[in-house]
């Protein structure tokens, strides 16, 4: 027995110290590949402002400086094609620089183009990862760019994967040692008792010995989980497509939502298919063509009947195909209770600060429910498995959670609420807040745009349900169930496909200047929303208004294009709000316009996304003012369209994206002086500060986008999902208390 146990662990550590050579050529490689995509995109995003600051050295030293801030990059250099350094960071290595690299790179002669290019060099001081970048303007190449990247922090991962490989080795021996013991145990007791009691940690005092083992190997996993959704690196489908078959096997996903991402509308020319303006598509539309599977919505197009098959399924997106629609019929008196009543004169006011009061009636109540459970059922006949994930959409869904956990206890639902959640005194007035709560404590995870959201819930189910609430962990277990509440920010994929294949800004600016009238020498607002109350559409308009007032160099110059989906307009509210913003803009329009020139541009219409970004490219200043709203994804989508580092974003403080996007001009839109204040301030911007700011909060987004939202959620979603099958088994295993 002693020689089979040492063979044992000879075999184990040669299989260890097979599997970290292994492990760590594959994991240098995922990194250096990672530096090096993150590299080529900061150069790219760069090349415009390097362009236009080439001839002042000190801006482009600036430019530089801001390159190099991540701590991870060493330096960086802007080189003429004579080699010359323009500008570099201080500390440079002149052993990378432009002399040393352009000399390799160059094509032909003196004063020839540089092209782009990457390696990893391996000096006595460490790794370092080289990028090199061609800088031009309109008349050609200018020089070239470099950076630096220190790849050191990959020797340390290294060396920490070791340890791990290490300290998993030494438990498989320890474990490998304590076999002939258990061996010898189970054959005098039984193997099935011994098992049991190994696997609960022990219940009679001789049995404790395993406890610390245990949790050992517990937090070892925990650790290895955490550390490998933490590469750095930018999150894409495909590393989103790899997570899901990682975490979860591949296994496919359902969204849940009332709105679905393609409509199909008759028109006179026949089936259009239209992009809804709605954040909630906008950001899950590329996770779903990412991951596959189904997404499940109401069929609300008029020729939406029409486009399906027998069991009322059409494949999207068109062209792509990758997953498909399956759309729920209501009919008009459901509509009417359940999407205009209970969640958008009910839910919607109560979920935002907009002082709009909201109207609760039982009959709208009676159909939220009913189509809740409607929206269940469809889900239940999409899945194709016991425990699927699920992912339910927003305030119009609030009982699907818990509707689909009666029929499939082991689903992993994961609810999205992508309004604000008021907090608990105001949420007292609903009278259906118990069963809304208790509605959305059917999840496995309950996530929110922000912290203080999360806490609000968490308030509201501890003051008006029976409910164990963990504080620590943001959990709340009722009647056995445990959800966790989470903030998940929302964000824009990255690149966003429609930045991607607009016109240049110059072109788009002739266009948009063409279609509006405006002069040469204009200067342009843009605002994009659907109209609503919560968006602050008024407020701004006043704003214009109070600019040309206090301004009068802008009179006659500066014009302010509105973008306004007309929504719900079957709401009473919602029409009172469409004659305000027509009078603010007339009045306007009376009092400053000219021959020739309007201040106020209102374009009450759908816009295709490729339009509303054409608008977006053209514009000097982008002015999101809502007065409440859970992310506001347009202010992300301006600055996402702004590749050439132009254009300033004033934003309300009362946005979600306001915690992100710092670097834009932050306003009280309530406080007309200030946001007319930060409107002139946008105008006067000098293109340098335009550019760093746009840098910042781009850089931002490419971190923090969509695939890393539903990456993250999904990988909370797979712990959560092991621990329940684990204790699941643990439970089923333990004998019957006598
Ligand atoms: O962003 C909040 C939100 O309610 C989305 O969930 C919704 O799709 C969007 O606004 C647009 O509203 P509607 O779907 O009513 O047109």
């Amino acid at each position: 027995m002693a020689q089979l146990v040492l063979a044992l662990i000879l075999g184990l550590a040669i299989l260890t110290w097979v599997a970290s050579g292994v492990v760590e050529t594959t994991a240098r490689g995922w990194f250096e590949r990672d530096v090096g995509d993150r590299s080529r995109l900061v150069l790219v995003s760069a090349g415009p402002s390097l362009a236009g600051a080439w001839s002042n050295q000190s801006s482009l030293g600036q430019h530089l400086a801001e390159l190099a801030r991540d701590e991870r990059v060493m330096g960086a250099a802007a080189c003429g094609l004579d080699l010359q350094p323009r500008a570099a960071t201080p500390g440079f290595p002149t052993d990378f620089g432009c002399w040393a690299i352009g000399a390799r790179l160059r094509s032909g002669g003196a004063g020839s183009s540089i092209r782009e290019w990457s390696t990893v060099a391996d000096p006595p001081s460490g790794r370092i990862h080289v990028s090199v970048m061609p800088v031009s303007s309109e008349a050609g190449q200018l020089g070239f760019s470099i950076l630096l990247h220190d790849l050191s922090y990959i020797q340390i991962r290294e060396e920490k994967a070791r340890s791990f490989l290490l300290a998993a080795f030494c438990l498989l021996a320890l474990l490998a040692l304590l076999l002939p013991v258990f061996a010898a145990r189970w054959a005098r007791y039984g193997w099935n008792t011994e098992l049991r009691t190994f696997l609960r940690g022990g219940g009679r005092g001789g049995k404790r010995e395993f406890q610390p083992l245990l949790k050992d190997v517990r937090e070892l996993v925990e650790r290895m989980a955490h550390e490998r959704d933490d590469v750095p690196g930018q999150w894409t489908a495909r590393r989103l497509k790899q997570a899901l078959n990682r975490h979860l096997h591949g296994e496919r996903v359902v969204i849940v939502s009332n709105r679905e991402p393609y409509l199909h509308e008759r028109t006179q020319g026949g089936i259009e298919v239209r992009h809804p303006a709605s954040g909630l598509v906008t950001a899950l539309e590329p996770v779903m063509t990412a991951c596959s599977g189904v997404w499940v919505a109401h069929g609300a197009g008029s020729a939406d009947r029409e486009t399906v098959d027998a069991n009322g399924r059409v494949r999207v997106p068109p062209g792509e195909e990758s997953y498909h629609i399956r759309r729920v019929w209501l009919s008009e008196e459901q509509e009417s209770g359940y999407y205009y009543g209970f969640a958008n004169e009910g839910l919607w006011p109560l979920c935002h600060i907009a002082h709009t009061r909201p109207t609760f009636r039982a009959e709208d109540w009676r159909q939220y429910q009913a189509v809740n459970r409607l929206f269940a059922n469809a889900v239940c006949e999409e899945v194709d498995s016991e425990d699927p994930i699920i992912l339910v959409q927003d305030y119009h869904l609030a009982l699907v959670p818990a509707l689909i956990r009666e029929r499939l206890p082991a689903a992993t639902v994961i609810m999205f609420w992508h309004v604000p959640w008021p907090n608990a005194e105001r949420m007292g007035i609903c009278p259906w807040r118990d069963e809304l709560i208790e509605g959305l404590l059917g999840s496995s995870i309950l996530g929110f745009h922000t912290q203080l959201h999360c806490n609000n819930l968490i308030d509201s189910a501890d003051r008006y349900l029976e409910t164990r609430i963990d504080r620590e962990h943001n959990a709340v277990a009722k009647s056995g169930h445990r959800t966790l509440v989470r903030p998940y920010p929302i964000s824009l994929e990255w690149p966003v496909k429609w930045a991607e294949a607009a016109a240049s800004p110059r072109d788009c600016r002739e266009q948009v200047w063409h279609e509006l009238g405006l002069k040469p020498g204009a200067l342009l607002g843009v605002g994009v929303d659907r109209l609503d109350y919560t968006k602050g559409v008024e407020e701004r308009l006043l704003a214009v208004e109070l600019l040309l007032e206090t301004h009068p160099e802008y009179r006659g110059r500066f014009t302010f294009v509105q973008l306004a989906a007309p929504s719900r307009t079957k709401i009473e509210r919602y029409r009172q709000l469409n004659d305000a913003v027509e009078k603010v803009a007339a009045r306007v329009n009376e009092r400053f316009g000219a021959e020739g020139y309007r201040p106020i541009v209102l374009l009450r219409a759908h816009h295709e996304p490729a339009e509303v970004y054409r608008y977006y490219r053209a514009s000097d200043v982008c002015y999101v003012s809502s007065l409440h709203d859970g992310m506001n994804l347009v202010a992300k989508e301006f600055v996402a369209s702004r590749n050439d580092l132009r254009g300033v974003l004033v934003l309300s403080e009362f946005t979600g994206a306001a915690r992100e996007l710092t670097e834009a001009l932050i306003v009280n839109p309530y406080n007309l002086e200030a946001a007319a204040g930060a409107l002139a301030e946008a105008l006067r911007m000098p293109p340098g500060e335009q550019a760093d700011r746009m840098l910042a909060m781009r850089s931002v987004l490419a971190q923090f986008n969509v695939y890393r939202w539903a990456g993250t959620m999904l990988a909370d979603a797979a712990r959560l999902r092991s621990q329940e099958r684990l204790s699941s088994r643990l439970s089923a295993r333990q004998p019957a208390m006598v």
